[in-house]
């Protein structure tokens, strides 16, 4: 089947007009081209541009270009993460509630970060690369073997998923029920995933959970289980180091900051890294030419691992909130304003990148801002995501003879994660 242009071949030629702009619409993130003409429109026509939402939020300025998105990442005492990280406006209680380490900052972020910070070193990540080739051995065997499937189902799926359940130490047997909290969790703008849409009323009753979704209740009573099972045992599992550990600022953790820290591990991982192989898969379809170039050449997978990372953008924005008055790409923001960092514009931006809209394996320097950009928040999994998705690569590339498309790539409804749904194909396999 003939692809329809994705991510953009039509974007430069193409841009929205600014007055059609609407970050706030999801409707405009249902398909693979309108979020980046909005994009581009934005980074050229007014790149630090104040977008309406509808009540009960009150907008937000939103901040397209590279420069502008790594000042406001690296600089945590003007524009906070202690308000909340995403657009839903939450109070000074639900705050309390709901805050995991996204939403601290400074000595007790320092301090909560530290508690896995080894656990996500090079040290500690690389020596799970054996476990990590097995693991993709085994999934792309049995995907391959069916000739025409769907590769989120098959691929995308369930790979970040075996890797979590590694980490978490707990048996395959949870690993759907493990990708479905993260479906409902994550995919709360979009009707096939959520059982509560987050801008529905009946959302009102969950105000105080993660996400506001009932599925959080359910993630926290997993992981209280696994707590008490762990706590006083010698295990190396990311909860044996939670519960085992005080963190350096002296403070323990309380029950609620370690149900809030378990869900942010269970949901962070995983949607993120899916969608990362998923249009990493649909790029090197829709480029046959680059997929030749890593068969030809496969030391260049960790070069288009980057680049997979910068097309990908699977994480569209993080929200800060602004400490005081301040001057941003020449607009003014206000103290309290929210200040919204789209990350997947960065990754388009003509001043950082050569070509941005071209899709090239052996890129260099490839500045992107998928992780974020020198903030203190950081993804701590970017060294764990990296080598996941390496090593998929270095694994599928030589194992597919060719591939092809053979239906519709339905999208994620979310203007925050930047999801396929499905991505059916056939593969012959070398
Ligand atoms: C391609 C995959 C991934 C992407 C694009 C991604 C993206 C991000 C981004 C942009 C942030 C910064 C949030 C902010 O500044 O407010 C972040 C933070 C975080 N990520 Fe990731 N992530 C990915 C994979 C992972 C994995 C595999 C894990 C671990 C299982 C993980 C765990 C975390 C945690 C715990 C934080 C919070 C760090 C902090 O607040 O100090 N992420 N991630």
């Amino acid at each position: 089947m003939t692809i329809a242009p994705d991510h953009i071949a039509g974007t430069a030629a193409e841009p929205l007009p600014l007055a059609d702009v609407n970050l706030a619409d999801l409707d405009n993130f249902a398909d693979g081209s309108t979020p980046w003409r909005m994009f581009h429109t934005l980074r050229h026509e007014d790149p630090v541009h104040w977008q309406e939402e509808p009540a009960p939020n009150s907008g937000f300025w939103a901040v397209t270009r590279h420069a502008d998105i790594a000042r406001v990442d690296r600089d945590a005492e003007t524009f906070t993460s202690t308000k909340f990280t995403n657009l839903e406006e939450v109070d000074e209680d639900q705050i309390k509630k709901r805050a995991s380490i996204l939403e601290l900052d400074g000595v007790r972020h320092r301090a909560m970060r530290s508690l896995l910070q080894r656990q996500f070193g090079a040290k500690v990540i690389n020596s799970y690369a054996d476990f990590l080739r097995g693991l993709t051995t085994k999934t792309l065997d049995a995907a391959l073997a069916k000739g025409s499937f769907d590769f989120v189902k098959e691929v995308s799926a369930d790979f970040p998923i075996n890797v979590l359940a590694r980490l978490l130490d707990v048996p395959p047997e949870d690993n759907q029920q493990l990708i479905d909290w993260g479906n409902r969790i994550i995919g709360n703008t979009d009707p096939d995933y959520a059982d509560v849409l987050l801008e529905s009323e009946e959302s009102e009753k969950y105000r105080d959970l993660p996400f506001r979704s009932p599925a959080s209740l359910e993630v926290f009573e997993y992981g209280r289980e696994l707590a008490r099972r762990r706590r006083g045992g010698d295990g190396t599992d990311l909860v044996s180091r939670l519960v085992n550990q005080t963190p350096r600022d002296g403070v323990p953790l309380s029950a609620q900051d370690f149900d809030n820290y378990f869900l942010l591990l269970v949901v962070a991982g995983n949607e993120t890294t899916r969608h990362t192989i998923t249009h990493s898969m649909l790029a090197l379809l829709q480029h046959p030419e680059q997929l030749a170039r890593l068969q030809e050449d496969p030391s260049l997978v960790p070069t288009a691992v980057e680049e997979f990372l910068r097309w990908a953008s699977p994480v569209y924005h993080f929200r800060r909130t602004a400490t005081r008055d301040v001057e941003l790409g020449g607009k003014h923001i206000k103290e309290g304003d929210k200040v919204v960092m789209w990350y997947a514009s960065g990754n388009r931006d003509e001043a950082v990148f050569t070509n941005p809209y071209d899709f090239d394996v052996t890129r260099a320097d490839n500045d992107h801002v998928t992780f974020g950009k020198g903030s203190p928040h950081l993804c701590l999994g970017n060294l764990l995501a990296r080598t996941e998705i390496r090593i998929m690569f270095e694994e599928l590339i030589p194992r597919i003879s060719s591939i092809r498309l053979t239906g519709e790539v339905p999208r994620v409804r979310s203007n925050f994660v930047n999801g396929i749904k499905k991505l059916p194909v056939e593969v012959t396999v070398a």
